[in-house]
């Protein structure tokens, strides 16, 4: 087959999390997106699965957004952060606060996911230097988590091939195990029943390291790069407990979970657990522009935010931290979601996702279905000796028939744009099932 002349040359792009030879010996390549669909750059309608990257939460070519960043841009393309200010990033903040997760509405502005979780991160130790407990240097993560790839965020994540090449990372850093468990769990509907008791391992960390030398733990309330794990009944509220208990700030990375994914606004309010810091990127502006946010307590805020005055408190922060643009996607995407209830929308369909999503039990290979909200997990057994293999067959192949889905390891991952109607649900489900099959 000929390339179209007009085809990019893809020799120097060095793409990320992709394995670069294989993709460009056969190029998936986006070129166009309204809604719910993509087009590729042969022209075929693709069906988004996947809201992008689990960012694109009010669909996709939203006029309004694109206003409004073409208008900032040509008002106040750029004002610095530091000891200066612009009025877009204060109105956002004020604006976000009042649906900030569990009421923490003291807002800290960064790029991406990453750049929150090192943000929440070093708020933690700073946080914990400041009220007087300036041994507490110790992060707690949870295997299989996922919290970006900063120095920080790789540290306390625990997706294997995330870490292993890139040396000792953070010193001091513990995990709780993962609640991955299909043995006991496969096929819940709701919160799986098993795995409470795996809480208890931030008490045995504890006993270990000493409460006296631990920050921080974060994990995410519902695990999205592992494959869609929601975590067991009664869990979050445990860790919330324990971390309570020892002074331990818990911190949620909503970045998946942030803006509507389940039906809340936030995963704090789905599960009535407040943590003392939420970090936030995906959907805060569609995936219109990069841009995430943490929302600390006020509590953490005022502790960090004292002394004398006109010095500054926390020598953290980045040249595009609250950049103009990226807050006025973020003021018109909150727009869209008030006035489409796109945050809550999910709470009405998560019923029936969760229906359509059980409808591929008893498909071939398949193992394990994880239904919340508006995002899914299907697990297929692996291919002997293959890990993973199977579950890219069957995500090119979803591909290639006009479905977008993610893949990690042999689960294929659903987290539509919260927009997303019955009928386009029904096509994920046929297109993957089918797919599942041609795989077996
Ligand atoms: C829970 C979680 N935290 C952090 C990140 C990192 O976000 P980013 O890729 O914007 O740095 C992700 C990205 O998928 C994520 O799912």
């Amino acid at each position: 087959m000929t390339a179209p002349s007009n085809a990019p040359k893809l020799d120097r792009y060095w793409m990320p999390f992709t394995a670069n030879r294989q993709f460009k010996a056969a190029p998936r390549l986006l070129a166009e997106a309204e809604g719910m669909y993509y087009t590729s750059d042969d022209g075929r309608r693709i069906l988004d699965g996947t809201a992008g990257l689990w960012c694109v939460n009010a669909g996709h070519g939203r006029r309004e957004i694109a206003d409004a960043v073409g208008e900032q841009l040509r008002r106040l393309d750029y004002a610095p952060s530091f000891q200066m200010g612009h009025p877009i990033a204060f109105r956002f903040a004020e604006e976000l606060g009042d649906i900030a997760p569990g009421g923490l509405d003291r807002i800290f502005f960064t790029n991406s996911g990453s750049e929150s979780v090192d943000t929440a991160l070093k708020i933690a130790l700073a946080y914990q230097k400041v009220i007087g407990q300036p041994g507490r240097t110790r992060l707690i993560g949870r295997e299989k988590g996922y919290h970006g790839v900063g120095f920080g965020g790789i540290s306390v994540g625990g997706l294997v091939n995330n870490r292993r090449t890139f040396g000792p990372l953070l010193p001091g850093v513990d995990h709780l195990r993962h609640t991955h468990d299909i043995e006991r769990n496969a096929f819940s509907t709701g919160l799986p029943a098993h795995g409470l008791e795996l809480a208890e391992d931030l008490e045995r960390l504890v006993a270990l390291h000493g409460a006296e030398t631990i920050a921080a733990v974060i994990v995410e309330p519902v695990a999205g790069s592992a494959g869609v794990l929601p975590p067991p009944a009664g869990y979050l509220e445990r860790l919330r407990e324990i971390a309570t208990k020892h002074g331990i700030l818990l911190i949620f990375d909503e970045v998946i979970t942030g803006f509507g994914r389940l039906g809340t606004a936030f995963a704090t309010e789905y599960f009535g657990v407040i943590p003392d810091i939420v970090t936030t990127a995906k959907g805060l502006t569609n995936g219109a522009l990069p841009m995430g946010a943490v929302f600390a307590s006020r509590a953490v805020h005022d502790a960090l935010v004292q002394g004398p005055e006109g010095m500054i408190e926390l020598f953290h922060g980045y040249t595009y931290s609250g950049h103009p643009a990226a807050c006025a996607a973020g003021l018109a995407t909150l727009d869209i979601y008030r006035r489409e209830g796109l945050l809550t929308r999910g709470a009405g369909l998560a019923q029936a996702w969760s229906e359509a999503m059980f409808g591929l039990k008893g498909a071939s290979n398949v193992i394990d279905i994880r239904a919340i909200g508006l995002m899914a997990g299907i697990e297929l057994a692996p291919r002997e000796g293959a890990p993973g293999k199977r579950g890219f067959e069957v995500f090119v192949d979803c591909f290639n028939r006009g479905l977008g889905v993610r893949v990690t390891g042999d689960t294929l991952a659903f987290s539509p744009p919260l927009i997303v109607e019955r009928s386009q649900i029904d096509d994920m489900v046929s297109i993957l099932g089918e797919a599942i099959e041609r795989a077996a």
